[in-house]
């Protein structure tokens, strides 16, 4: 008897990073357990995962669409699944309204992917389900960067977000894991670590197992910093509310911290952070950001900026531009208010006009497109050491500065996983084109 054949997985993922290390944990589990290679061609695949995000409206919108076209185009007998936030917050709603789908697992729910496909219609969305010390099995999307998860969930209550009903309370992953797994992982190759949390400067407060344990961020940062074969360390997102001292110096003297960091803002009003719950105001912020640029001059600094949040008036549209005038952030994700099911800010009673809110996210826009400029304007001729980690289908190489600055060049794969410096020609907004110099 020969050995069965490999059934074929074709999954997308939405949202953010954590969903893209959920979905290689996911990946891992069906080729260890189940026997599935990875497809891109949607007809011949046996199961098709769509891994979801719900942190705004349209990516739940998207699901939707997403799926009836697959199960139209699937082969016979083929799967559907769905897993992620959308599948936390709707849960057997995705079954009512697309009764062709299989099994709908939650994002805290990714371990239990084994018996969703082996099960007729499997539904499992909790969101206190402790899987933060299971041993998921070796998948990662990239042989040059690996993503290691320190905690899971989230305990803030941030007026406006889903995320704590879809990721749950927070729990940290105990550090010994996460330097277990950064070690193997740097040892295979990924030079650079980057670790995941929806908070990850409130790391330490509360261990799975309720194990007491004397651990922060920062010391953290410095344990993993110890690994030999780790030379680069980057982490998203942390909160500006725990951005104290001790944090911004580990961040600022530890060489192998990567020097970007990454403030959502959300807002510059310190009015509507508090409707926001933020727990920080617009001088906190500043003092911050301002700081860790008098700190580390070649630092840069991304943010998310959320627009019309509900009451939000010019005046404090005039202080979010205000922020970003005086920080002038390397990278900005801006969004205009999306209200969402289970969140506070979805009943409030001053919602803004859909218009404004497209008006603002322009006028945003065309401000930081000038800052970028300036930005961008600055690198010319300068020489950087870039971590070279993907060839485009263009044909560029394209890699990292320390600070995150996005740097392309011409070349073949011999480069993937160096160091080289590169001298930039041909600065753009969004990113910077150069040439290797020795
Ligand atoms: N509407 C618009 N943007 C949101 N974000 C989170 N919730 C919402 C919402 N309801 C943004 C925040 C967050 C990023 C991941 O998504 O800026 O930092
Ligand atoms: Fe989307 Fe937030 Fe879930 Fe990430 S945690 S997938 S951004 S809803």
């Amino acid at each position: 008897m020969g050995i069965a054949e490999a059934k074929k997985l074709y999954i997308e993922t939405l949202g953010c990073a954590m969903n893209v290390r959920d979905s290689e944990h996911i990946i891992a589990e069906l080729g260890d357990k189940e026997n599935y290679v990875l497809t891109n061609n949607l007809q011949e695949a046996d199961l098709i995962l769509v891994n979801t995000c719900s942190v705004r409206e349209k990516p739940v919108s998207k699901l939707f669409s997403e799926i009836g076209k697959y199960n139209l185009q699937k082969k016979e007998g083929a799967k559907i699944g769905v897993c992620g936030c959308t599948a936390s917050h709707l849960g057997k709603e995705i079954f009512r309204r697309a009764p062709y789908v299989s099994f709908v697992i939650g994002a805290r729910n990714v371990s239990k992917i084994s018996t969703a496909v082996n099960t007729e219609k499997f539904l499992s969305v909790d969101t206190d389900y402790d899987e933060s010390t299971y041993a998921f099995g070796e998948y990662r999307n990239s042989l040059y960067k690996a993503y290691v998860n320190i905690s899971i969930g989230c305990d803030k209550k941030c007026t406006y977000c889903i995320v704590p009903q879809t990721r749950g309370d927070e729990i940290s992953i105990p550090a010994d894991l996460i330097v277990n797994e950064a070690r193997k992982a740097a040892q295979n190759g990924a030079k650079e670590i980057f670790l995941l949390g929806q908070n990850v400067n409130n790391y330490g407060r509360r261990f799975s197992g309720n194990v007491e344990r004397s651990m922060d961020f920062s010391d953290l940062l410095n344990l993993i910093s110890e690994i030999p074969e780790v030379e680069r360390i980057r982490f998203t997102s942390p909160h500006p509310l725990h951005m104290d001292d001790k944090f911004l110096e580990t961040f600022a003297n530890n060489p192998k911290v990567c020097k970007s960091m990454h403030m959502p803002l959300q807002s510059g009003s310190t009015h509507i952070l508090e409707q926001m719950k933020r727990g920080y105001s617009k001088e906190w912020f500043l003092n911050r950001a301002l700081k860790l640029r008098e700190m580390i001059p070649d630092v840069s600094i991304s943010t998310d900026i959320i627009v019309a949040f509900p009451g939000e008036s010019e005046a404090d549209f005039d202080d979010t531009l205000d922020v970003i005038r005086q920080v002038k952030f390397e990278q900005i994700f801006a969004f205009k208010y999306s209200p969402r099911p289970l969140t506070k800010a979805a009943e409030f009673t001053n919602q803004i006009d859909a218009e404004i809110g497209s008006a603002r996210l322009e006028r945003l826009q065309l401000l930081q497109d000038e800052i970028l400029d300036e930005i961008a304007a600055k690198h010319l001729n300068k020489t950087y050491p870039v971590y070279i980690d993907e060839l485009r289908n263009s044909g560029f190489l394209a890699g990292r500065s320390d600070n995150n600055a996005l740097v392309q060049i011409k070349g073949d794969e011999s480069l993937l996983g160096q160091t080289v410096n590169i001298k930039v020609t041909n600065p753009k907004r969004l990113s910077l084109y150069g040439e290797i110099v020795l």
